[in-house]
């Protein structure tokens, strides 16, 4: 058979190399979506990278297409600044793979009035199957800011990137710049996966949480940098099944996993992992925060795993009189706060409780468990203070356990 075919196909040889060709080019390329898909470009659409033209119209237009799409499609925006007022792109679309891969930067506009109130600046709402893959987005929140901190009347401003109602989200290698209010918030999705992200603005900026997850379950974050002047990442109710890794955080107020019990009707937050990550500089290091009111919620099973802390002043605290401004109920939180591990936790406080459980009087903390954990206060002794926390320490305790 074989002799028949090379006789018969004298330029066997050309055909076998061209038949190898194709099978690379097919299983060895990139990404399918570059390759088998289609493109909508901003550019081509209209917007002009030059930072002031309102570029709005172009980038819900390639929404528009890559949305519509029966097969995996990519939004694409080139290198430059295009400014972007509010926009929302919303789903459901009629494919579960698109990219919107991004070289440039968004620019929010610099006057806060323009999105003032609408609560988000960018939103992808009821999507499945989304990649937002590079860019920066550039809130430019400076200026509504300080008039946030001059005590004036102020809108409440925008949140950079908002996801809401969607599944199966990857952002990868994202900046966000000078968010008006949170950076990235995450809202009633399943399995969104973030990698690499940066987030970047002045540890005195009010209300920039750098990632806040709120009703979601599957929520993983990778790899990622914030710097703030709020937390760097907060967990609200109805949150399950976290894992965030490799995460460096300061400036800000560290990762929280609150505040919960504001409502007298919450879901909890349950299965939560923090591991290798790294504060510096930061308000707190790891905290669960909840009113002091009555409420349903809860929080379990939670692991923070190998911190590294660098003056931070409150490494390890749970605080269930939470309380930013005066005036608040201070009844027992209804909150219970349950199975809580704490591993391999070290580095230095700056204040002298480096270790804080301050728990509900009527449903006392359970279940927390302190593995190796060394804190130290300069060169004189760290203290943890405990009320109503209960739970064993092992390995290394120091400061000595309140437990
Ligand atoms: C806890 O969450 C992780 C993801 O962070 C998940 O893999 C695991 O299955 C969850 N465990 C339970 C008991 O749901």
């Amino acid at each position: 058979m074989a002799g028949l075919f090379f006789n018969a196909c004298p330029n066997y040889r050309a055909v076998v190399v061209l038949a190898l060709s194709i099978f690379m080019l097919l299983s060895g390329s990139p990404s399918p979506a570059t390759a088998d898909s289609a493109q909508y470009d901003v550019v081509s659409l209209g917007a002009k990278a030059d930072g002031k033209t309102d570029s709005s119209k172009a980038f819900l237009s390639a929404w528009a297409s890559a949305c519509g799409s029966t097969s995996a499609a990519t939004m694409y925006v080139p290198q430059g600044r295009f400014l972007v007022r509010s926009a929302s792109f919303d789903g459901p679309c009629k494919n579960s793979a698109i990219t919107v891969r991004i070289d440039g930067t968004l620019v929010a506009p610099s006057d806060y009035n323009v999105n003032g109130d609408s609560g988000y600046w960018i939103v992808l709402r009821h999507v499945t199957g989304v990649s937002v893959i590079g860019g920066t987005l550039d809130g430019q929140g400076t200026g509504l800011w300080a008039c946030k901190l001059s005590g004036k009347s102020c809108p409440s401003g925008a949140t950079s990137l908002e996801i809401s109602n969607s599944q199966n989200i990857l952002v990868s290698e994202l900046s966000s710049l000078n968010s008006q209010m949170f950076h990235m918030v995450i809202n009633g999705c399943q399995n969104v996966k973030m990698q690499g992200v940066m987030v970047s603005a002045s540890g005195t900026s009010p209300n920039t949480d750098g990632i806040h997850i709120s009703a979601s379950t599957g929520v993983t974050i990778l790899n990622s940098k914030i710097g703030t002047g709020d937390d760097c990442v907060s967990i609200g109710p109805g949150s399950n099944n976290l894992w965030i890794e490799n995460v460096a955080c300061g400036p800000g107020h560290g990762i929280s996993i609150g505040s919960l019990g504001k409502d007298q009707q919450e879901d909890g937050v349950q299965n939560v992992t923090v591991k290798t990550v790294t504060f510096t500089g930061t308000q707190n290091g790891v905290r669960i925060k909840s009113w002091a009111r009555p409420s349903n919620g809860f929080a379990r099973n939670i692991l923070f795993q190998h911190a590294i802390m660098n003056n931070v002043q409150n490494p390890i605290i749970i605080d269930q009189n939470y309380c930013p401004d005066s005036g608040c109920s201070t009844k027992d939180s209804g909150v219970r706060v349950s199975d809580v591990t704490y591993q391999d936790i070290h580095g230095t406080s700056a204040t002298e409780v480096a270790v804080k459980f301050d728990c509900s009087s009527k449903y006392p903390c359970t279940g927390i468990t302190m593995q190796d954990v060394k804190l130290t206060y300069g060169d004189q002794v760290a203290t943890a203070s405990c009320a109503n926390a209960g739970g064993t320490a092992s390995g290394t305790e120091q400061p000595s356990s309140c437990l």
